[in-house]
C-alpha cells in the first residue's frame, strides 16, 4: 500500500498536514465544459453513472484540471433506490424523480440481485485505482438512509423533505424497516467499493438539518452507526467520513455516536465550534459554494478564515456542501493554489 503518499488517508489517520489537502464535493460535473461533452455523449444521467468509460473519465476530468488530493467515484446516491426497481429518471431541470414508496411496496421491497445491478460502479472503481496518481486518494460513497429514504418516500425533491418526516411519524414501523434494509444494503455496498480499490468512504446525510433532536437520533445517527460498524467489523482499515448537512449542535456528539473517523462540516458550522470538533479528530469542509460562484476577495477571505482557524488541526478543505453548475473553474483554480500555498 502507498498510504503515506496520500495524504487524505493520513488526516483521516489523524496527522495535521500544512497546507491541509483538499477535494471538492461534487468536484466533476456541470460546471467543467467537459463534463458537458461527456455527458451529451453519455445518454441519461444513470447511463454516465453506469458506463464504466464515461464514469471513469469524468471522475477523472477534476484531477487533471486541478489535481486535487482525492477523487471521487462518479455516481450518485440515487443509484440503490434504482438497484431496488423504484423507477428513478433524472430529468432535464427536475433533478431525480422515481416512484413514491407506500407502507406496502417498503415490506415488499427485496433486496436480491442489488449488488449485480451494481456491478459497473465496482467495474468504475477498480479503473480508477489504476488510472489515478499514486497520491491521489478514491474515495468511494452512497447515501445515508434518511436521505435516500427522503427521495424514495416522495418521489421527487423537496425544500423541506416534509413528505418523509411525515411518513416517519405516520408509519414508525414501516419507516424503521426502509432505514434499517437502506443501511444493510448500503454497508454491503461500501464494503464492495472498498474491495474494489476505494481507500475510504463518505456517506452524505444531505437532509440531516430538517429533523428535530429526537428523529436525528432515530433517523440520522442510528442507521448511519449500524452502517458503519458493519463496514468496521468487515474491514477494520476502512475509513468513514459521515457528512450531516445542517446538524448543527447535533453534531457535538454525532462522530462519537456514528464511530465516523472524520466529520463534514456544512458552511453554516461556526469555525469556533467546528475548532472545538476538531480536538475530537479531523473534520472537512466548509467553504460556501456560493464564495466559488463570487470569486475575488469574498472567495479569498472565505478560504483564508477556514485555513487560520482549522488549519492547525487535522483539516481536509473542502466546500460545505457541492459545487454548483454557476462556479467558474477559473475560480476553482484561485482556491486551489490558494490553499495550496498556505503556510500558518
Ligand atoms: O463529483 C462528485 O462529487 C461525485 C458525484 C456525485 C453526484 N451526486 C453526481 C451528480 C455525488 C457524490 C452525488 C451525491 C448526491 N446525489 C447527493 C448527496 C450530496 C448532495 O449534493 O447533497 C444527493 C442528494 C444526490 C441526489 C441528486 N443527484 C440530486 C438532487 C440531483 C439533481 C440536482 C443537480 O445537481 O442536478 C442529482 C444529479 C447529479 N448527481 C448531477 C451530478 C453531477 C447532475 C446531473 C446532470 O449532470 O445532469
Amino acid at each position: 500500500m502507498s498510504d503515506e503518499r496520500r495524504k487524505i488517508m493520513r488526516v483521516l489517520s489523524g496527522e495535521t498536514l500544512t497546507p491541509p489537502p483538499l477535494w471538492l464535493m461534487r468536484q466533476a460535473g456541470r460546471y467543467l465544459p467537459e463534463y458537458r461533452e461527456t455527458r451529451a455523449k453519455a445518454g441519461s444521467f444513470l447511463d454516465l453513472c453506469y458506463t464504466p468509460d464515461h464514469a471513469v473519465e469524468v471522475t477523472l476530468q477534476p484531477i487533471r484540471r486541478y489535481g486535487f488530493d482525492a477523487a471521487i467515484l462518479f455516481s450518485d446516491i440515487l443509484v440503490i433506490p434504482d438497484a431496488l426497481k423504484r423507477n428513478v429518471r433524472f430529468t432535464e431541470g427536475h433533478g431525480p424523480v422515481m416512484d413514491p414508496i407506500d407502507e406496502t411496496s417498503i415490506l415488499a421491497l427485496k433486496p436480491e440481485g442489488i449488488m449485480a445491478h451494481l456491478a459497473p460502479v465496482m467495474e468504475t472503481v477498480r479503473r480508477l485505482r489504476q488510472e489515478l496518481p499514486v497520491e491521489t486518494t478514491l474515495l468511494g460513497f452512497c447515501g445515508a438512509p434518511w436521505t435516500v429514504a427522503t427521495y424514495m418516500i416522495a418521489g421527487h425533491g423537496t425544500p423541506d423533505q416534509a413528505p418523509a418526516r411525515l411518513f416517519a411519524y405516520r408509519y414508525p414501523k414501516a419507516f424503521e424497516h426502509l432505514l434499517m434494509l437502506l443501511a444493510d444494503i448500503s454497508a454491503d455496498y461500501l464494503v464492495a467499493q472498498i474491495d474494489a480499490g476505494a481507500d475510504a468512504v463518505q456517506i452524505f446525510d444531505s437532509w440531516a438539518g430538517v429533523l428535530g433532536e429526537k428523529e436525528f437520533e432515530a433517523f440520522a445517527v442510528k442507521p448511519v452507526a449500524k452502517m458503519i460498524a458493519s463496514v468496521k467489523a468487515r474491514r477494520p482499515k476502512a475509513r468513514v467520513i459521515a457528512f450531516a448537512k445542517g446538524a448543527g449542535y447535533l453534531l457535538k456528539t454525532y462522530r462519537q455516536k456514528t464511530g465516523a473517523d472524520a466529520i463534514g462540516l456544512d458552511w453554516s458550522v461556526p469555525l469556533a465550534f467546528a475548532r472545538e470538533l476538531q480536538k475530537d479528530g479531523p473534520v472537512q469542509g466548509n467553504l460556501d459554494p456560493m464564495r466559488v460562484v463570487a470569486g475575488g476577495k469574498a472567495l479569498d477571505v472565505g478560504i483564508d478564515d477556514i485555513l487560520q482557524q482549522l488549519g492547525n488541526g487535522p483539516l481536509i478543505f473542502n466546500l460545505g456542501h457541492g459545487i454548483t453548475p454557476q462556479a467558474d473553474p477559473d475560480n476553482v483554480a484561485r482556491l486551489v493554489e490558494r490553499v495550496r500555498g498556505w503556510r500558518n
